[in-house]
């Protein structure tokens, strides 16, 4: 069996976009029936929330488009994840200078809609702010992750799985 492809989602606190995106990119490579083909998981670089479920206001973005958050908890990325997965995604730039300042091995670090896409797009921090934030990083983490897909299945050298 082909080994699967790890990819780690990372932001600052592992409460708000991370985990969104760790919750659409598993649903969009199920509805895919590709679920096997991928280690998904995501991280915080700051560790306030270790433990804590993502934020209310992500998991209910989640659930208004049919995905469930309320098995995740956050944790801190660490230096053992660069050699687990092979790709770590940050969802702003600050994310990936933080994700460089630790980085401990041969995973590829770049920006999540860079990656995705082609196109460098930040996904704004929505703690702070109203709900539109976080309907915001759904739209683009969800427009994102089926290149995303495509993209690591292509890099893995198959795209029939
Ligand atoms: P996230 O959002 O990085 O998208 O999880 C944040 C959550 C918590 C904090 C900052 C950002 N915080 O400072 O506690």
């Amino acid at each position: 069996m082909t080994e699967p492809i790890g990819v780690l989602f990372v932001c600052l606190g592992n409460i708000c976009r991370s985990p969104l995106a760790e919750g659409v990119f598993r649903h969009v490579v199920a509805e895919n029936g590709l679920a096997a083909r991928f280690l998904i998981d995501s991280a915080g670089t700051g560790g306030w929330h270790i433990g804590s479920q993502p934020d209310r206001r992500s998991i209910d973005v989640a659930a208004r488009h049919g995905i469930d958050l309320t098995g995740l908890a956050a944790r801190k990325l660490q230096k053992a994840d660069f050699g687990r997965f092979s790709v770590i995604l940050g969802m702003d730039d600050d994310n990936v200078l933080n994700i460089r300042a630790v980085a401990a091995g041969p995973a590829h670090i770049a920006q999540f809609h860079a990656y995705a896409t082609g196109q460098p797009r930040e996904i704004d921090d929505p703690y702070y702010g109203g709900p539109d934030g976080f309907e915001t990083a759904y739209q683009i983490i969800r427009s994102g992750s089926g290149s995303l897909m495509e993209r690591l299945l292509e890099k893995a050298g198959s795209i029939k799985g």
